[in-house]
C-alpha cells in the first residue's frame, strides 16, 4: 500500500470514552467483591486500555504483553511469538485481556489458551473493536465496544506500518 491516505473519522474519541464508561459499569457488575488482572497487549491496547482501567472501580493490578504473529505474514499459523510476557503471577486471578481489534481470532484465541493453562480463575477479553467478517477460530468475545466492516482500521493506537497509533479516533486507510 503506497501512498496511503487516512479515510475520514469512524469513531470519534468521545464516543470510544462513552462506551469505555459503559464497558467498565459492566465489568464493575460482573466482578463484584473480587480483583482483577487488566492485560493490555501491546502496542495496540495502550489507549483503550487507559480508558477502561480507569472506569473500572476495583480491586485491580495491571499487567502487559507484547505479542507478534509467527513466521510469515501472509500465512497465519495460530501461533503467536511472545515479545515480552506477564510480570504477574496470574494463577488464581481473574483475567481480563485488553485488546485493540479482533480480526481473525488467532491472537487471542492463543492468548486464552495460554492463560488458562496458567490456571487463571477466569479469563475475559474485552477488545475496542470487532472485526467478525476477518474470523477463522471460534472465540467468545465478551466486551466489544464497536464492531467495524472488514476494512483496515487505522488510529487510537492501531497502526500501519507502526503509524498513525496517535490519531486520536478511529478511521481507516484509503489508497
Ligand atoms: P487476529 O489474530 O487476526 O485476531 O489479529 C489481531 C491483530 O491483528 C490485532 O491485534 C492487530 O494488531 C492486527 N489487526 C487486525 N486487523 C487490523 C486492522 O484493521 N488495523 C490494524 N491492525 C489490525
Ligand atoms: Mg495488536
Amino acid at each position: 500500500m503506497h501512498n496511503e491516505t487516512v479515510g475520514t473519522v469512524l469513531i470519534t474519541q468521545k464516543q470510544i470514552s462513552e462506551k469505555a464508561a459503559e464497558i467498565g459499569r459492566k465489568i464493575e457488575e460482573d466482578f463484584r467483591g473480587e480483583s482483577v488482572v487488566l492485560v493490555g497487549i501491546l502496542r495496540g491496547a495502550v489507549l483503550w486500555m487507559a480508558d477502561i482501567m480507569k472506569n473500572v472501580n476495583l480491586d485491580m493490578t495491571i499487567d502487559f504483553m507484547s505479542v507478534s504473529s509467527y513466521g510469515s505474514s501472509t500465512k497465519s499459523s495460530g501461533i503467536v511469538k511472545i515479545n515480552k510476557d506477564l510480570d504477574t503471577d496470574i494463577e488464581g486471578q481473574n483475567v481480563i485481556i485488553v485488546e485493540d481489534i479482533v480480526d481473525s481470532g488467532r491472537t487471542l484465541n492463543y492468548l486464552k489458551n495460554y492463560f488458562m493453562n496458567r490456571d487463571a480463575k477466569t479469563v475475559k477479553i474485552c477488545t475496542l473493536l470487532d472485526k467478525p467478517e476477518g474470523r477463522k477460530v471460534d472465540i467468545d468475545v465478551d466486551y466489544i465496544g464497536f464492531t467495524v466492516d472488514d476494512i483496515f482500521i487505522v488510529g487510537y493506537g492501531l497502526d500501519y506500518d507502526q503509524k498513525y497509533r496517535n490519531l486520536p479516533y478511529i478511521s481507516y486507510l484509503e489508497e
